[in-house]
């Protein structure tokens, strides 16, 4: 199969960042610890920066690095897991002992207790959460310190705590006549340890795209109203399809005072939105959609919850990236499907069931960026690290932090997807 970094470099036209199509040294550049870094992070030293792996690795051969990651895994056998999410490349993925959406991807970190180090092969948030979950002894390794997302960082501490003052003022404190709390904050797994942290210190919880209807759920049985952040798009598919109205879901933009929204639209909320989305699920749209049911007539579509309300709405189904795995799965051999996620998700899975027709509704290549930034060449580098007796580019989340985020992710465990 041709992978996507093949792709990109060869059309980078035909990509959705022609930066992308740079070397990985070169688009590696960008300065500090990386985007949906937690505020609280310690910086691991020493401190190697995106873009400043050592020389020797950067040069190294697809084939000497392949090797070295090989040798490396054989001599620490037990010791290591490599987790690794749907959307990593295939270069990297290959070498993960377990593949999973971000829910199984949290327990994951949890069936390995023997092994030392988890090297998560997936994004800064991910990392986090594993180091909060795993035991104090267990190390968490993140081998490219900027495969961040940029989504996370769509909602901060402070413009989360500042949201909140608001709200309280506003709706008081004081549970109603069924004991329910005013509001309860729920934040998307993709989020940094500090938003969890949060939640876990306010009655709230975490949720991922594969239980976020069972947390809703778990939500307002507590509360009259809930925060969401920061996935706008998540937070409306889901709430929508639970029967809540579009017009008690207002959105907050931190930017404006009281989110942009009046006291009226606040008071009648059940959920407010926070103005957040991700980059790659924004590009699908209806059009998309209406093309492929066009040109190829029966075809199922599936799409993940990130993507817009009207996309969702007009797919045959929605779901997390085990359940897009799973609508795959469960088709038939001859069937055609369109899936609107990630582009390295939808190839794998076009390349594992050859008998069906699967394609990405996006025409364009278009990766999740920020995780594509686990190249070969740091994996290597932080598993020959291991091998040496260092660990590089550890993700290790403040007491303080850790101790309120397990609050909210152990809650989030409880909350099984349907
Ligand atoms: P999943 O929880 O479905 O794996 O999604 C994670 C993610 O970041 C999707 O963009
Ligand atoms: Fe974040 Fe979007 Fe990448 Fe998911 S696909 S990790 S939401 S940037």
């Amino acid at each position: 199969m041709t992978s996507v970094n093949t792709l990109i470099v060869q059309t980078p036209a035909a990509s959705c960042d022609v930066e992308l199509a740079k070397g990985p040294w070169e688009f590696d550049q960008l300065p500090g610890y990386g985007p949906g870094a937690s505020e609280n992070d310690r910086i691991p030293e020493p401190v190697v920066r995106p873009g400043q792996l050592p020389a020797a690795y950067q040069r190294m051969s697809d084939e000497e690095l392949h090797a070295r990651i090989r040798a490396a895994k054989e001599t620490l056998g037990e010791k290591l897991v490599i987790l690794g999410h749907f959307y990593q490349r295939d270069e990297v993925i290959q070498y993960a002992d377990f593949v999973g959406d971000s829910f199984q991807l949290a327990n994951a970190a949890l069936t390995k207790p023997d092994a030392e180090t988890i090297v998560f092969c997936g994004v800064h948030f991910m990392a986090e959460t594993a180091d909060i979950l795993a035991r104090p002894e267990q190390q968490v390794i993140l081998p490219n310190l900027a495969a961040g997302c940029s989504m996370a960082d769509m909602a901060d501490e402070d413009s989360v705590e500042a949201c909140w003052e608001d709200l309280l003022e506003l709706y008081g404190t004081e549970p109603d006549a069924d004991g329910r709390q005013p509001v309860i904050p729920v934040t998307y797994m993709n989020s940094s340890a500090a938003l969890k942290a949060f939640c876990g210190r306010n009655g709230g919880i975490v949720c991922t795209s594969s239980n976020a209807a069972t947390v809703l759920e778990w939500a307002f049985e507590r509360g009259q109203r809930v925060l969401f952040f920061p996935d706008q798009h998540l937070g409306r598919n889901t709430a929508k399809a639970m029967g809540v109205p579009l017009e008690q879901m207002p959105m907050w933009n931190p930017r404006k005072p009281l989110g942009g929204n009046s006291v009226d639209d606040l008071e009648s909320a059940r959920v407010i939105l926070w103005h957040g989305f991700c980059s790659v699920h924004k590009r699908f749209s209806v059009a998309q959609i209406e093309k492929a049911r066009a040109e190829h007539p029966g075809v199922k579509i599936i799409v993940h919850p990130e993507s817009p309300m009207p996309v969702v709405d007009a797919a045959d189904a929605a779901g997390s990236t085990d359940a897009i795995r799973k609508f795959v799965i469960a088709s038939q051999p001859g069937d055609t499907i369109a899936i609107g996620t990630e582009i390295n998700m939808v190839n794998r899975l076009a390349a594992e069931f050859p008998d069906r027709t699967i394609f990405c509704l996006d025409p364009v290549v278009c990766p999740c960026s920020t995780m594509y930034r686990i190249h070969p060449g740091y994996l290597a580098w932080t598993l020959d690290g291991l091998v040496a007796g260092e660990v590089r580019n550890e993700i290790v989340v403040a007491d303080d932090v850790a101790t309120d985020a397990k609050v909210a992710l152990e809650r989030m465990l409880a909350a099984l997807p349907r």
